[in-house]
């Protein structure tokens, strides 16, 4: 279990990471998501051990991470943004080299290592490591932070860069080891990662907790929020004229002009109809949508 109390972080007087109370359960796949800058690496940081809060306290386990750090260093694995490693040395001496850390003896490291590099299908690659892809990177990161089998998984923008089929497979690797019951702890600021993989989702942003819940709790979170705003889709027969009202916020065009997408803060459906109707132009399709969670990011970042 991971737990925050009023976790706090101030660089040159700026507020970081701002007073988080977060408490994620044994076995969960939880999403940190938010946009560049909002704090999540800073966050990570300090749930690993790697920096000290300013103010406040987390706890790993009901292990206080600061008071801790080696007995937190057993339990968790960490995964950072950018990933380092020898580069005259294979993946398997990298591990190796990184295993010597925990207590392990050569031959469990071996078996632990030959177990991982199988497990991030980096097995048979005896390339040093300076010659990676991105990707292979990203897996030998996986590898290491799984190294002390850890109960507490953090992984920092882990799809960051990677091909589509990278990313594909590190969604698979992250169920499994959710399978194996382990807490996962994911920080991403695209929101469809965050979706895909995870079954509970916070959302930061400036230092914030700012939303925090299931997929579905956040779309129903946002019907709330964005009551008064409402997506409007609408298509037609002829190109679209410009729509003008005080209560649009935005509208997306298509490329052919035949569609547009309203969001607007009231229902001005009626008042489209007659503006299309004096234009000349045929709809074929006007209709309200339910949010997609891509909106319930976009209205929480707004506000
Ligand atoms: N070591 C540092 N020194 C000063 N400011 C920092 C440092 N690390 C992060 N920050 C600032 O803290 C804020 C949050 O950064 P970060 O946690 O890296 O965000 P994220 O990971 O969400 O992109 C940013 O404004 C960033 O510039
Ligand atoms: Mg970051």
């Amino acid at each position: 279990m991971i737990r925050t109390e009023n976790l706090t972080k101030v660089y040159n007087g700026k507020k970081a990471v701002d007073s988080l109370n977060l408490e994620i359960a044994e076995g969960d796949i939880f999403g940190f998501l938010g946009p560049n800058g909002a704090g999540k690496s800073t966050t990570i940081l300090m749930l690993v051990g790697m920096i000290e809060p300013t103010e406040g306290k987390c706890f790993i386990n009901d292990i206080e991470v600061a008071r801790n750090p080696l007995k937190i260093k057993e339990i968790i694995g960490y995964l950072p943004e950018d990933v380092g490693f020898y580069g005259n040395m294979t993946a398997e001496q990298n591990l190796d080299y990184f295993a010597r850390f925990y207590a392990m003896d050569a031959t469990e490291r071996k078996k632990r290592i030959e177990e991982l590099l199988e497990l991030v299908q980096l097995d048979g690659v005896s390339q040093k490591v300076g010659g990676y892809s991105r990707g292979m990177m990203q897996r030998l990161g996986l590898a290491h932070a799984l190294l002390n089998d850890p109960e507490v998984l953090f992984l920092d923008e882990p799809t960051a860069n990677l091909d589509p089929e990278g990313v594909f497979q590190y969604r698979e690797l992250v169920k499994q080891l959710s399978d194996e019951g382990k807490t996962i702890f994911i920080s991403s600021h695209i929101l469809s990662e965050v979706s895909k993989v995870c079954n509970t989702i916070g959302i930061i942003s400036r230092g914030r907790l700012i939303a925090r819940g299931t997929l579905e709790e956040l779309k129903k979170e946002f019907g709330r929020v964005g009551a008064e705003n409402q997506k409007i889709i609408v298509e037609t027969v002829e190109p679209l004229p410009e729509i003008e009202h005080e209560d649009i916020i935005s509208a997306e065009y298509s490329e052919t002009e035949r569609k547009v997408i309203i969001e607007a803060k009231s229902d001005i459906r009626d008042y489209i109809s007659s503006r299309l109707f004096e234009k000349g132009v045929r709809v074929k399709e006007m209709r309200m949508e339910e949010p997609t969670l891509e909106d319930v990011f976009m209205s929480v970042y707004r506000r």
